[in-house]
């Protein structure tokens, strides 16, 4: 598993992401000596970083760099030379924000920085880890802390090691230098300094490094317990809608990468697992409140990522919680009848109309066909047999709604998503002949 700590110069990443692996018993690997140490090698062997071709023949055969571990620390070398030391020196500092912002350096360090965690539980720090080294990372950190704390850190680290200087040394002076590489790392066009859309943020200001590996610990926690029980329930459904309700899916095609908010009719309990097993991605659901006070099924729920919903159309947490999970590029399933029906596809609640136009996101129609006969509403139990099927219509791209006036976008939007569910009962009912709608 990959940990992803990215930050600002001076956040503590370092020594939090030791302390993390460490505790996790992970590698750890800083990103940052890296670009050191070829800023350190450039300026040994007076490459010019400015010239293209020079630097990346450099950086292919004659840059050969390695990590060596002795009683838990870390030393570094470049062509078998020990530069653990001389890569802190402000010889190197000054001169490694030029290095690190020239794309083709970037270009070919990636990759090393891939092949170093190939496989491995590790904790990867830097700059870009979450966004561009690793995006599927499984835990993406972004550390924060104010300007003045992070110098006040710089300051007390540089005194531990150098007591001799603390007459001289200029903790305002510090303050401008973190300044100035924060500007540079994160205006570079490359790989700028960002957080990952899907990153945890993490404010270090008024936390011990101990209490942002107690934060970041507790969120791993929370995140593979999700992560265990969602692929639990939907190994389990996938069982059972297969073995005893032919389950079938089509137009599998129309549910397209990334973010989207799917829109389903609602026939049945079965819907939500019908859905997680039909869509490849990790899906998220809106879930009307009062579900999540049922016993078994608020568990079951839970497991499936499904977020509660008070039944109020402008309720602001909703919205929010909808564009957090959107922009994470995830899928967000949507009952838009509002409840579940006897099968055929009634009015559609003006919620889902107000959260696409706000959401300006793509739109999955899915209609669920069968599972009402299955598992009607008023029954405690499923018959046990029967035929469940899943289809998909073509994406509805927010564009088609854009040149509607905004007032009468939302009625607009929700004739759209009806007319398109009616079109797939049609054809469910019809026998899934001819050419899927
Ligand atoms: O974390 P650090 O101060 O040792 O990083 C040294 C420099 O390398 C800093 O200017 C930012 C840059 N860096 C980067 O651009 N990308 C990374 N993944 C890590 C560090």
């Amino acid at each position: 598993m990959i940990i992803t700590i990215d930050g600002p110069a001076g956040v503590g990443k370092s020594t939090v992401a030791k302390l993390l692996a460490q505790k996790l018993k992970y590698s750890y690997f800083d990103t940052g000596a890296m670009y050191r140490a070829v800023t350190y090698a450039f300026l040994k062997n007076e490459i010019d970083i400015d010239d293209e071709i020079s630097v990346i023949n450099f950086l292919e055969n004659s840059f050969n760099y390695e990590i060596k571990e002795e009683n838990g620390l870390k030393f570094y070398f470049v062509n078998n030379e020990d530069v653990t030391e001389i890569i802190r020196s402000n010889y190197v500092t000054d001169q490694v924000s030029l290095v690190s912002a020239k794309p083709f350096v970037r270009k070919m360090l990636v990759p090393m920085q891939r092949k170093f965690a190939n496989d491995k539980d590790m904790v990867c720090e830097g700059r870009d880890m979450g966004t561009v080294v690793f995006p599927n990372a499984e835990i993406k950190i972004y550390l924060t802390a104010k300007i003045s704390v992070r110098a006040q850190r710089r300051f007390k680290e540089y005194i531990e090691k150098h007591p001799q200087d603390i007459a001289t040394l200029d903790k305002n002076q510090i303050l401008q230098d973190i300044q100035r590489r924060d500007e540079k790392d994160s205006t570079r066009k490359i790989s700028p300094l960002r957080k990952a859309k899907d990153a945890h943020h993490i404010d270090t200001s008024n936390l011990s490094v101990d209490g942002v590996v107690k934060k970041i610990i507790k969120k791993i926690k929370k995140q593979q317990k999700i992560k265990f029980a969602y692929r639990f329930v939907k190994v389990v459904s996938r069982f059972i809608l297969k073995t005893f309700y032919k389950y079938k899916v089509y137009g599998k095609e129309n549910v397209i990468k990334g973010a989207a908010i799917v829109t389903s009719n609602h026939v049945s309990f079965f819907d939500p697992s019908a859905l997680t097993v039909a869509i490849d991605d990790e899906i998220h659901f809106l879930a009307k409140e009062s579900l999540f006070k049922v016993p078994i099924l608020k568990n079951l729920i839970r497991a499936l990522n499904a977020h509660p919903i008070s039944g109020k159309e402008s309720n602001i947490q909703t919205i929010k919680e909808v564009k957090n999970i959107l922009k994470t590029g995830k899928k967000i399933v949507i009952f838009p009848e509002g409840t579940r029906t006897d099968g055929k596809i009634t009015k559609l609640l003006p919620g889902v109309g107000f959260l696409i136009s706000l959401s300006k996101c793509t739109t999955i129609p899915a209609y669920i066909h069968g599972a009402h006969k299955v598992w009607p509403r008023g029954k405690k139990f499923p018959k046990l047999f029967g035929q469940i099927s899943c289809i998909f219509g073509k994406p509805i791209r927010f564009e088609e709604f854009e040149k509607i006036d905004r007032n009468k976008r939302i009625p607009f939007i929700l004739a759209r998503i009806e007319n398109e569910l009616k079109n797939l009962e049609k054809w469910a009912e019809d026998g899934f002949k001819g050419e899927q709608p």
